[in-house]
């Protein structure tokens, strides 16, 4: 049995910088869902009283734009921050897919059929995950792309032929219906309402995930930044047969600087 003092790990899983930013992230997304969708659904109630609540459309529209935009500038820099830490600081392209993701999946399809005795051994973002980043950033140049169309739409379509304006506001309309779903549904199930997490998955408030977790959810980080085998962090063999590249994964160095903290 695991003793109090391996349950009471705690790791560094995110610094300050990736915390702000999920939460400037999150906020902004919230407001503009909420000023966003009343202006898609105008005849229910509900809408007409955020409309209403909000000082009116015209102050919907206002601050919707103006959250629209702010957004953009962070994921500009998002990307900016990104493409030159991999390209000058030599960062490990953790959020890349490979094709270990999809054994990944796979594997964990049959444990939950009851088909494999383990779950996968992820690395430091799971399928799921990569799955929700990728979706959040080729998303928001989308809502970017086309939100500054729909906004100033005489000045485009100078450039380019009209029929882009409709055709932007399709886009953006059923796309930020499906970024919500997906956001409610998937994220919101993994960080709120997953028994592993439930009340509240506080790594990003906290930038801390417990060795524990680390071990059945990461362990190719974990087995990584400890220097052991994957096989020494989850007590079998099996992952490594099914997903050639985990070893590899291992082998290719440390992420990041270990930090262990006693809660
Ligand atoms: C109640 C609101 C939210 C909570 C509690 C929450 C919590 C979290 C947590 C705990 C993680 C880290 C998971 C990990 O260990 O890797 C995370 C990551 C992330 N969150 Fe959120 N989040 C919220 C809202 C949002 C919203 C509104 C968005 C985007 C529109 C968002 C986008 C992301 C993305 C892209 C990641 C990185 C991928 C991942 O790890 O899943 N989050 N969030
Ligand atoms: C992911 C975040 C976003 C969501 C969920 C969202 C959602 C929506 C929705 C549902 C509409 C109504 C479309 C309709 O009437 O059918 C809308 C309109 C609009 N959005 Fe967004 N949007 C987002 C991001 C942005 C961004 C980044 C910008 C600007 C850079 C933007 C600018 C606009 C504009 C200009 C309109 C037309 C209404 C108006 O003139 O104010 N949106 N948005």
């Amino acid at each position: 049995m695991e003793s109090k003092k391996e349950k009471d790990i705690y790791i560094r899983r995110f610094g300050l910088y990736r915390i702000v930013e999920h939460w400037i992230n999150a906020v902004l997304f919230a407001i503009l869902v909420l000023t966003g969708l009343p202006q898609k659904f105008p005849v229910y109630d509900i809408s007409q009283s955020i409309i209403l609540g909000l000082g009116g459309i015209e102050s919907v529209r206002q601050l919707h734009r103006l959250c629209g935009l702010v957004l953009t500038l962070v994921l500009v820099q998002h990307i900016l921050v990104a493409v030159s830490g991999v390209l000058l600081f030599k960062w490990r392209t953790s959020m890349f897919i490979h094709e270990k993701d999809f054994w990944d999946n796979m594997n964990n399809l049959k444990y939950y059929l009851g088909l494999r005795k383990h779950p996968a051994s992820c690395d430091r973002f799971d399928y799921r995950q990569k799955f929700e980043y990728w979706g959040v950033v080729v998303g928001g140049i989308l809502m970017g792309a086309t939100g500054l169309i729909l906004w100033f739409p005489t000045l485009i379509t100078r450039a380019v032929p009209a029929m882009v304006v409709p055709n932007a506001r399709a886009l953006h309309t059923n796309e930020a219906l499906l970024a919500f779903l997906v956001i409610i549904i998937w994220h919101i199930y993994h960080v709120i309402f997953s028994p592993e997490v439930f009340p509240l998955d506080t790594a990003i408030l906290t930038g801390k995930i417990s060795r524990k977790r680390m071990v059945h959810e990461h362990p190719v980080e974990l087995a990584r930044m400890e220097g052991k085998s994957l096989e020494a962090i989850v007590g079998h063999d099996e992952q490594v047969g099914h997903a050639p590249d985990a070893k590899e994964a291992i082998m290719s160095g440390p992420l990041v600087v270990k930090e262990e903290i006693e809660k």
